[in-house]
């Protein structure tokens, strides 16, 4: 019989925040967006893309902070935080570059374009999650389809899309990031 290892904890990818305080203005506003749904919990995207836009990412005290105003457990903002690519977890750099990994992009040279962008910014080609330069200025990524498949390989550079990225435009691309 195999040895029973004890139960390990499941990380959470949630960052601490202690300093974490929405303005009295904001917190208004958002309280204005809930009374728009017959549900409180209708409103729960709208009031993290709110946080996010506010804080750059989404913290633990940000999701318990969006649950209570919601009468909700945090764990049902937790699991829309964890689900949904387009919120971090944790602060990402000034430019943040979501290169494509799915099949088109794959076979269309997405791998290459993550090694020639992490390579350029001294980070480490083999890692698929968020890396963030030490200067806080790039995070760069793989992520699933960008819904540009036909035009491979595609990458995002914050809300910028950029398809058929050939090592040349991914150069242009960096450079231009001041
Ligand atoms: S496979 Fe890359 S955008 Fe769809």
């Amino acid at each position: 019989m195999s040895e029973i290892r004890p139960l390990e904890p499941i990380p959470s990818p949630l960052r601490e925040q202690p300093d974490f305080a929405v303005p009295p203005a904001l917190a208004a506003e958002l309280d204005a967006v809930i009374a728009r749904y017959p549900q409180a919990r209708s409103a729960s995207l709208m009031l993290l893309h709110a946080i996010q836009e506010q804080f750059g990412y989404i913290s633990r005290q940000a999701v318990e902070w969006v649950a209570a105003r919601l009468g909700l457990p945090p764990l049902n903002i937790y699991e829309l935080v964890t689900f949904y690519p387009m919120f971090h977890a944790a602060p990402v750099g000034k430019y943040h570059l979501k290169i494509c990994r799915t099949l088109s992009c794959a076979l269309g040279g997405s791998h290459q374009l993550h090694e020639l962008c992490c390579t350029r910014l001294g980070l480490d080609p083999r890692q698929h999650g968020p890396q963030t330069t030490k200067d806080g200025k790039f995070t760069v990524e793989f992520v699933e389809c960008l819904a540009g498949c036909g035009a491979a390989p595609v990458m995002m550079v914050n809300d910028a899309f950029h398809e058929g990225v050939t090592p040349r435009r991914a150069e242009e691309i960096l450079g231009g990031c001041s």
